[in-house]
């Protein structure tokens, strides 16, 4: 009878940790577009696509308003710039987390409070001043929540893949030395003592698009069939890359000492679109890696990792939106689930029961192999001709000689217009500074193309890949 009841106890005891850390699917609420829906229609949105959690990158009032109410868990952020005043001044802490937690909580069902964003990948003086100060500000602002009695929200920092120095085989996993012992450890040791959790932001694509030819894309996409990779440090085997870039995080926490810190993963993803150059982003490998990785992350029972089978690990994709206002490359503006007018770009059902054969079929996949080629950079349809003037000047001005073909007399002065200037100008500044990171993209004025804009005598450089 007594043993019936403490086993009946123990049950429900499980079941609430559980329900706590449910395999429910979150996503990113990105906001860097200017075209994106109002925070209230947003929320729609992310009901109807039956997210689970949201992910907010600060800590927006009229949005946190909005989620009152609803039965969405949140994340919320300090950001990056705030941590360094906060982690010495618990006042700032207090006021943190009164202006940003108690005015909404427990109404808002924020579980989640993330201190900076990839604090670690960045590396002016300044930045590195941030890191230390990361785990002192952690700790503060717990400091506050224990003195308000709030004990369901944890908190965490969302670590980028660059957090870890060497990754295979997983077994190797190790971080990277400037940061184990001075910031890694003191974080793991105060994730470990709250029972919080290691957020990590995990993107196969990266190491896929960076090796196309040695990592095989179905592996990548949850879909490798038979493909398999056997660690031989630990012999434990692996069918698809993720798992792979999750375990070689928990072996470098096990060395240092850390073997049951949770894990959650923060972002992940794969782009729907991207330039030119960009191989593999398409809207096929972004509907099947996310379909494939709901199904894994959802699955009942939970499937977890080779190195931590069994285990839920709440994940959050990236992104609600493609978002317009991102730099870089192409791939950088399409990464969402939705397009700016709230339409889905693919079918996708977040809880992960919907069987494969009830979505339509999916555009093929075209660009799956590296393209091979000349490539050149131009004006894209429809800018504004007084921001071309400005990338113009700016193109042609970053060193000498970018655009002397453009003065009159020279091969490229005719025709005279803004616009044939301009993809003189564009190509020519791509061409040099590519090697250095530079992009085609101007602020949305340039695209790349396959299609030669030389014309006459005038010949226009281009990108041989
Ligand atoms: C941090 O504190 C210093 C000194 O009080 C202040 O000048 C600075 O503006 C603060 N930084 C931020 C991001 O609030
Ligand atoms: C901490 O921040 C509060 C609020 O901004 C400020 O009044 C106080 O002077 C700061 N304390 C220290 C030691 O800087
Ligand atoms: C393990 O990582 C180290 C660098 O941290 C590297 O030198 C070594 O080759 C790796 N081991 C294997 C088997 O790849
Ligand atoms: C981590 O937390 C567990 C559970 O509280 C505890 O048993 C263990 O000793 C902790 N590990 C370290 C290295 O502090
Ligand atoms: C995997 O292997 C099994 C047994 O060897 C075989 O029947 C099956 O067709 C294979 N599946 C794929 C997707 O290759
Ligand atoms: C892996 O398996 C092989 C063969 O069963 C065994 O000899 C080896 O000791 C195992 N290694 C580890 C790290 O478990
Ligand atoms: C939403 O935007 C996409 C991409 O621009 C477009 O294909 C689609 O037709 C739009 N849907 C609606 C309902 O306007
Ligand atoms: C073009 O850009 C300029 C500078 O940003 C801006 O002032 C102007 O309103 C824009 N024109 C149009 C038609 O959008
Ligand atoms: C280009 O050359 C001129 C004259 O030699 C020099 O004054 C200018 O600084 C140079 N500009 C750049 C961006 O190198």
């Amino acid at each position: 009878m007594e043993m019936g009841l403490v086993s009946l106890l123990f049950l429900s005891l499980l079941a609430f940790s559980n329900a706590e850390i449910s395999s429910k699917i979150g996503v990113n609420y990105g906001q860097l577009g200017n075209n994106l829906p109002s925070p209230s229609q947003s929320i729609d949105l992310i009901k109807t696509l039956k997210a689970g959690r949201v992910k907010l990158y600060d800590a927006n009032p009229e949005i946190l308003n909005l989620l009152a109410g609803t039965k969405l868990q949140v994340s919320i952020m300090v950001p990056n710039q705030a941590i360094s005043n906060i982690s010495s001044n618990q006042t700032l802490a207090d006021e943190w987390v009164r202006t940003n937690v108690l005015r909404f909580y427990p109404e808002t069902m924020i579980r989640f409070l993330l201190v900076g964003n990839e604090v670690l990948s960045f590396n002016s003086d300044q930045d590195r001043q941030t890191w230390y100060d990361l785990v002192p500000a952690m700790r503060r602002i717990k400091h506050s929540l224990k003195n308000h009695n709030i004990r369901n929200i944890k908190i965490g920092t969302p670590l980028a893949f660059d957090v870890v120095e060497s990754t295979f085989p997983p077994s190797n996993g190790t971080f990277r030395s400037d940061i184990s012992i001075p910031v890694i450890k003191p974080l793991l040791q105060f994730l470990n003592t709250t029972n919080s959790f290691f957020f990590l932001d995990v993107y196969p694509y990266f190491p896929w698009s960076a090796n196309p030819a040695e990592i095989n894309l179905d592996y990548a996409l949850f879909k490798g069939g038979n493909l398999t990779y056997t660690d031989p440090g630990s012999n434990l085997t692996y069918t698809n890359l993720f798992d792979q870039m999750v375990d070689s995080v928990i072996f470098a926490m096990t060395k240092l000492g850390f073997p049951n810190v949770r894990l959650s993963i923060s972002e992940t993803g794969w782009p729907n679109a991207g330039d030119i150059e960009q191989a593999g982003a398409n809207i096929y490998n972004s509907a099947t890696y996310n379909r494939n990785l709901i199904q894994k992350m959802t699955s009942k029972p939970p499937v977890g990792t080779p190195a931590r089978p069994g285990v839920v690990i709440p994940t959050f994709i990236f992104a609600l939106y493609d978002e317009n206002q991102k730099t870089g490359p192409g791939t950088e503006r399409h990464w969402g689930l939705l397009y700016p007018n709230g339409t889905g770009i693919y079918e996708v059902d977040l809880t992960g029961i919907r069987p494969e054969f009830e979505y339509k079929q999916l555009p093929a996949p075209l660009n799956n192999k590296p393209y091979k080629g000349k490539i050149w950079c131009v004006v894209a349809r429809g800018v504004n001709i007084t921001e071309l003037g400005s990338a113009l000047t700016y193109a042609c001005g970053q060193v000498n000689g970018t655009c002397d073909v453009l003065f009159p007399g020279k091969e490229c002065y005719r025709p005279v217009s803004l616009i044939s200037h301009a993809n003189y100008a564009f190509s020519s500044y791509w061409v040099q500074f590519r090697g250095q990171g530079g992009t085609c993209y101007f602020n949305g004025l340039a695209v790349q193309t396959t299609r030669d804009p030389s014309h006459g005598s005038c010949e226009v450089p281009s990108v041989t890949l």
